[in-house]
């Protein structure tokens, strides 16, 4: 019965690809953003999920397009008691229903990367890799996932700056951002959250969250994710260094969460869970993802091996579990804060290495815009050719907020011709600037680190 409903729903998709109430609703609440917390209606919604990416990095495959290895999955899930997943890598040709349906059904959401490897921005050619045919990708993406109650929130970047060097790429990570809210904005979706997860890199992850958190709304994020390995038992919230990075980021307007977490060296004990869903994290951070799901060549970290249909469990399994049974969310909003300031943009510094003015951004790459009218279309999925070379060296700079668009239903409800679209697209002004990043790249050990 099941399969016919799902059959009968994406044929309607397929006729209104933006007609989101043909799908079946299903008793999950969307999630919101209000100041430095989510809300799943009215109450506090705190990330408590698994980073799922079986396969890893070398075999980057969509594994919530196959819908009997996620229901074996989701058993486990089920067991674990996690209402997230993130994945890292989706093919936005396949269809997705049935297991985000059975997600739905067991009140997990989906933490999404809309960056794949053949289409992402490369941190050597930043420049070149933002272009049209990247972002058509990115829509096509957000086109397949709106529609689902469960989808949690939208990843724009996944550690495209992993050292100092690096962070010349941030402005082109910050217009990624800029562009996917406004193309959710001109399809009249609902508001889905769209941020960054940052690497675990100490040396800027606070003007990197600064940075996504400045300027007007239109170029701001919606949340700010970083990972963090560097909780190893046996520790605590002071030993961790974690006291001091909650003091840092206490003023912080933006949910805050864990991308990634769990210790890199073993044993793992997760006695970082009871900190994270405490009274001593939750006014501001709003909890984190396991790293990860499943044993992979590299790195070993799984809570499950994977081999055919059997899922067999790891130590960590059990110890993770009995981590969340102890550690339930707080009760009450925790004090988080509605009255929170955008950000100071960082200055230049030897950490910091962004040269372009504040108030600029790669402009909108030439007729993008017409997506925001018409839809994104048919996406390349994992087999297209590419984006990372369909740019240009030079980039064109504009004010930042040039060309954005910052209104919407934001209901979800069917669009009505493309009047945010066309309203707020102004002519920007242009100025030719080579932009040339960072050229050290270290290889990160952990996967989704670099997607080129
Ligand atoms: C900073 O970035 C500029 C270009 O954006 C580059 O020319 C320069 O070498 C970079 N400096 C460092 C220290 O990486
Ligand atoms: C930069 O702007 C010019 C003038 O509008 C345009 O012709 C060109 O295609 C743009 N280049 C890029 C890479 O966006």
């Amino acid at each position: 019965m099941k399969t016919f409903t799902f059959a009968a729903i994406s044929s309607a998709l397929a006729a209104s690809v933006a007609a989101s109430p043909s799908v079946a609703k299903r008793a999950i609440a969307p999630v919101t953003v209000k100041g430095n917390a989510f809300f799943a209606g009215d109450q506090r919604f705190y990330v408590r999920g698994v980073d799922y990416q079986p396969g890893g990095e070398a075999d980057a495959k969509d594994p919530i397009a196959d819908a009997a290895n996620c229901k074996r999955d989701l058993e486990k899930f089920k067991d674990l008691g996690v209402n997230t997943i993130r994945v890292y890598t989706v093919d936005n040709t396949a269809n997705h229903d049935e297991c985000m349906n059975a997600l739905a059904d067991a009140g997990i959401y989906l933490a999404l990367d809309v960056n794949t490897p053949k289409y992402s921005i490369n941190r050597l050619e930043p420049e070149i890799s933002y272009n049209k045919v990247y972002l058509q990708s990115l829509f096509a993406t957000i086109d397949a996932f709106a529609k689902y109650d469960n989808t949690l929130l939208f990843f724009s970047g996944n550690e495209v700056i992993n050292d100092d060097a690096t962070t010349s790429c941030a402005p082109f990570v910050k217009a990624t951002t800029r562009d996917m809210k406004s193309y959710i904005n001109a399809r009249n979706y609902r508001k889905i959250p769209v941020g960054y997860s940052a690497a675990d890199v100490d040396s800027n992850r606070i003007e990197m969250a600064d940075y996504m958190n400045c300027g007007p709304d239109a170029i701001r994020s919606d949340f700010f994710a970083f990972n963090d390995y560097s909780w190893c038992s046996p520790s605590s919230f002071k030993t961790s260094g974690w006291d001091k990075k909650v003091e840092t980021f206490k003023d912080y307007s933006l949910p805050l969460f864990l991308s990634e977490f769990g210790c890199i060296k073993n044993p793992r004990d997760f006695g970082e869970i009871e900190a994270l869903y405490g009274d001593d994290m939750t006014a501001v951070y709003s909890g984190g993802l396991v790293y990860e799901y499943s044993v992979e060549k590299e790195p070993k970290y799984g809570l499950v091996t994977i081999d055919g249909d059997s899922r067999t469990e790891t130590e960590d399994f059990q110890l993770l579990k009995a981590a969340f049974a102890k550690s339930k969310a707080p009760t009450g909003d925790a004090g988080y804060k509605t009255n929170g300031q955008a950000s100071n943009c960082p200055d230049k510094s030897t950490n910091w290495n962004v040269t372009i003015a504040a108030d600029q951004l790669p402009a909108l790459p030439p007729g993008t815009d017409e997506y925001f009218k018409n839809g994104a279309g048919t996406g390349p999925g994992l087999q297209g050719s590419g984006s990372q070379t369909a740019g240009s060296k030079t980039t064109n700079l504009s004010s930042a907020a040039d060309g954005a668009v910052t209104s919407g239903a934001g209901t979800g409800a069917k669009p009505e011709g493309t009047k945010g679209a066309a309203a707020s697209v102004h002519a920007p002004e242009f100025s030719l600037t080579p932009v040339v990043c960072g050229l050290v790249v270290l290889v990160s050990t952990l996967f989704g680190a670099s997607l080129i």
